[in-house]
C-alpha cells in the first residue's frame, strides 16, 4: 500500500479510522477500513456507491482521494480533518455550548454541504456531530456517507454500541421509507440546537422514546399534520401519540437571538413536507443579520442588520477560531 498506517482515529459504524501518511507524497491523510464480511466480501452496489463519492467535489464535503479495493480490503482514503464536531465540542464549547459566531459559521457551512449534496441527488441519510468533521481553518466538512446507502441503515456499530436515533427525523421514527432531502434538514436542527446547548436535544433511548422527546418539545401534530404525513408516506403503521403542547424554542433558549430560533422552527418541522430546504435555509436572514450573533441581555435589535461578512457566502470559514 502507499500509505503508511498511524495511529487510530476513530471507530465507527461501519469501520476504524487511522492517521495515515502517503508514501510518495508525505501527506497526511485518514485511512478508512471498512469492515468487510470475509465470506461476502464487498458489495458491488457498495463499490458503485463509494465510487460515487468520489465524484462529490466541495468545500463543506470531507475529500474522498482514494478508494484501495483488493480481495480482502476495502480502504477509503480521505483528506484529514482535526477532529469532529462532537469533540470540538467538548474541547473548545462552555459545557458543549459555543459561542453564537460559530454556531453560526459551523451551520452556515453545514447547509452548504448539505445543499450541495441535495442538489446532486445524495442523501447523507446519517448527519450528527461525528459525522462533522473540522481543520484548522475552522472548515466544517460533512464525512460518513454514501456508506449508509450502500450498505443499509445499520442498527449497531462495530463495536456493537446502538446507532443513535437522536438525529433521525419524526417521519423516519415512524416508519417512513420515502426518505427524502427533509431527513438531513431535520438532522441539522438538531445538531444546530446542540451547539447552541451543548447538549443533545432530543436523547431517546428506543424509537418510541425518540418520537416522545420530541412531541415534548414540538408538540403533539395537528391532525391534518397527521393525516397528510400518512398520506404521504402510506408505509407508516401509526398509533397516536400522547397529547402534548409546544415549548416553544424561544422558552427553551431565552438568550438566542429570535432568527436562530426562527431558523431552528424552520428546521424543525414535524411534518417533513414544511421543513425549509436545505438551499432556502441558506438565505434565511440568521445568515444576513448581524446582529444575529450578538448576545444580548436587552433584547435585540433587528434593523441593525449588515451583510455577512462576504467569505462565508463562499462556503469559507468565519468566526470559528482555530482548532
Ligand atoms: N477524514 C478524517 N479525518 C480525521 N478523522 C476522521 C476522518 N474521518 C473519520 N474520522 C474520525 O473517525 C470517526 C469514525 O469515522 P466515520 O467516517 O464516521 O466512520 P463510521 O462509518 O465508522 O462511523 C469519526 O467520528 C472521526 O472522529
Ligand atoms: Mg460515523
Amino acid at each position: 500500500m502507499n500509505y503508511v498506517q498511524l495511529e487510530k482515529l476513530g471507530e465507527g459504524t461501519y469501520a476504524t479510522v487511522y492517521k495515515g501518511r502517503s508514501r510518495l507524497t508525505n501527506e497526511i491523510v485518514a485511512l478508512k477500513d471498512i469492515h468487510l464480511d470475509a465470506e461476502e466480501g464487498t458489495p458491488s452496489t457498495a463499490i458503485r456507491e463509494i465510487s460515487l463519492m468520489k465524484e462529490l467535489r466541495h468545500v463543506n464535503v470531507v475529500r474522498l482521494h482514494d478508494v484501495i479495493h483488493t480481495e480482502s480490503k476495502l480502504m477509503l482514503v480521505f483528506e484529514f480533518m482535526e477532529q469532529d464536531l462532537k469533540r470540538y465540542m467538548d474541547v473548545h464549547g462552555n459545557r458543549g455550548a459555543l459561542d453564537p459566531a460559530t454556531v453560526r459559521s459551523f451551520m452556515f457551512q453545514l447547509l452548504k454541504g448539505t445543499a450541495f449534496c441535495h442538489e446532486n441527488r445524495v442523501l447523507h441519510r446519517d448527519l450528527k456531530p461525528q459525522n462533522l468533521l473540522i481543520n484548522k481553518r475552522g472548515e466544517l466538512k460533512l464525512a460518513d456517507f454514501g456508506l449508509a446507502r450502500a450498505f443499509g441503515i445499520p442498527v449497531n456499530t462495530f463495536s456493537n454500541e446502538v446507532v443513535t436515533l437522536w438525529y433521525r427525523a419524526p417521519d423516519v421514527l415512524l416508519g417512513s421509507r420515502t426518505y427524502s432531502t427533509s431527513i438531513d434538514v431535520w438532522s441539522a436542527g438538531c445538531i444546530m440546537a446542540e451547539m447552541i446547548s451543548g447538549i443533545p436535544l432530543f436523547r431517546g433511548r428506543d424509537n418510541t422514546d425518540q418520537l416522545n422527546q420530541i412531541i415534548r418539545i414540538l408538540g403533539t401534530p395537528d391532525e391534518q399534520t397527521i393525516k397528510r404525513i400518512l398520506h404521504d408516506s402510506p408505509d407508516i403503521q401509526y398509533r397516536p401519540l400522547p397529547r402534548l403542547p409546544k415549548v416553544p424554542f424561544q422558552t427553551l433558549y431565552p438568550k438566542v437571538h429570535p432568527l436562530a430560533i426562527d431558523l431552528l422552527d424552520k428546521l424543525l418541522q414535524f411534518d417533513p413536507t414544511m421543513r425549509i430546504s436545505a438551499d432556502e435555509a441558506l438565505r434565511h436572514p440568521y445568515f444576513t443579520t448581524s446582529a444575529a450573533i450578538s448576545t444580548s441581555a436587552q433584547g435585540y435589535d433587528l434593523n441593525a442588520s449588515q451583510s455577512f461578512p462576504k467569505n462565508a457566502q463562499d462556503g469559507k470559514t468565519v468566526g470559528a477560531g482555530a482548532v
